[in-house]
C-alpha cells in the first residue's frame, strides 16, 4: 500500500482509506505506523507508552468513525453491562466511557451512576441533566465522592492505555470495602502488564485475572480489582458464567 491509501486524521493518527481492514503495519511519509482497531494507526505498537494527549488524539479519531466500531468492542461492552445488571450496584463509576457509555440516559445516571473519561471533550458531549459526568485523568484525578463510595467501577477498552498511580490511589479511596473494578486488558506486553499490576497492588488492591477463553481480541484478559477477595471471586464467577453463554 502507498501513502495515498492512508490519511492523517489527527496528529500522529493515520486511517486506512476504504472499508477494508488495513495491514498490521504501514509506512507513511517514510515512517512506520502500527494498526490499532482495524482501521487506525499510530507510531508505536505499545499504546501504554502514549502521552495523555496522544491517547486523546487516537480515541477522538476512532470515535469520529462510529460505523467502524468493531463487533468485539460491542460484545465486551454488552458483557460488562450484563455483569453490572446482575451485580446491581447502588453506586457505579464508568472510566473511559468515550462515546459509548455502558449506561446512558438511565434514571440512576442522574445521581448514582457516574460517567467519566480523561478527555474533557468527551465529558462535554456526554454531560446533560440525565447523565452525571466528570473528568477522571492523571491531571484531574480527584473524584468528588466520599471514601468507600463506589460499589462497582468498570473500564471497557481503557487499560491498554496508560493508567496512572494517582488514579489508582483515588479509586482505592473511593471504592467500597466490598466493591470491585472490572476492566479488560489487551495489547500490553508482559512487562507492561507487570508494571500495571505492580501499580494496582501498590495502591492497595488485590487483583483477580481471568484469561478470556473466547479470545475476543489478542491476549485478552479481564482484571478484577478490589479489597475483599470473596467479592472478587463472586465477580469472577459472575463474569465467567455470563461470558460462557
Ligand atoms: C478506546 S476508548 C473506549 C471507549 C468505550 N469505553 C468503548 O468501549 O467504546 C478509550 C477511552 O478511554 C479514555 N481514557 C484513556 N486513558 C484513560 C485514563 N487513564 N483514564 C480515564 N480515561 C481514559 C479515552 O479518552 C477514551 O475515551
Amino acid at each position: 500500500m502507498s501513502d495515498r491509501d492512508f490519511k492523517m486524521i489527527e496528529p500522529n493518527v493515520l486511517k486506512v482509506l476504504g472499508d477494508e481492514k488495513g495491514p498490521s503495519e504501514a509506512k507513511y511519509d517514510g515512517k512506520i505506523y502500527y494498526r490499532f482497531m482495524d482501521f487506525f494507526y499510530t507510531y508505536t505498537p505499545n499504546l501504554d507508552e502514549l502521552s495523555s494527549e496522544e491517547v486523546s488524539h487516537l480515541c477522538r479519531a476512532r470515535a469520529s468513525y462510529p460505523n467502524l466500531i468493531s463487533k468485539t468492542n460491542v460484545d465486551v461492552r454488552e458483557l460488562f453491562k450484563q455483569i453490572a445488571i446482575e451485580l446491581a450496584p447502588r453506586t457505579f463509576l464508568e472510566i473511559g466511557a468515550g462515546s459509548q457509555p455502558i449506561f446512558y440516559n438511565q434514571p440512576e445516571n442522574q445521581a448514582m451512576y457516574i460517567i467519566s473519561d480523561a478527555d474533557p471533550e468527551v465529558i462535554q458531549k456526554l454531560q446533560n441533566e440525565n447523565n452525571k459526568c466528570q473528568i477522571f485523568s492523571s491531571s484531574e484525578y480527584k473524584l468528588h465522592f466520599n471514601d468507600h463510595h463506589f460499589e462497582l467501577v468498570m473500564a471497557v477498552f481503557v487499560l491498554h492505555f496508560p493508567f496512572y498511580p494517582n488514579q489508582l490511589t483515588e479509586l482505592y479511596r473511593t471504592m467500597s470495602p466490598v466493591g470491585a473494578m472490572i476492566a479488560n486488558v489487551y495489547r500490553r506486553t508482559i512487562e507492561a502488564k507487570k508494571r500495571l499490576s505492580d501499580d494496582v497492588k501498590s495502591a492497595g488492591f488485590n487483583i483477580h485475572i481471568i484469561r478470556d477463553t473466547k479470545n475476543l481480541c489478542k491476549d485478552h484478559e479481564y482484571w478484577i480489582l478490589g479489597k475483599d477477595l470473596n467479592y472478587l471471586q463472586k465477580c469472577a464467577d459472575t463474569l465467567q458464567r455470563i461470558s460462557a453463554v
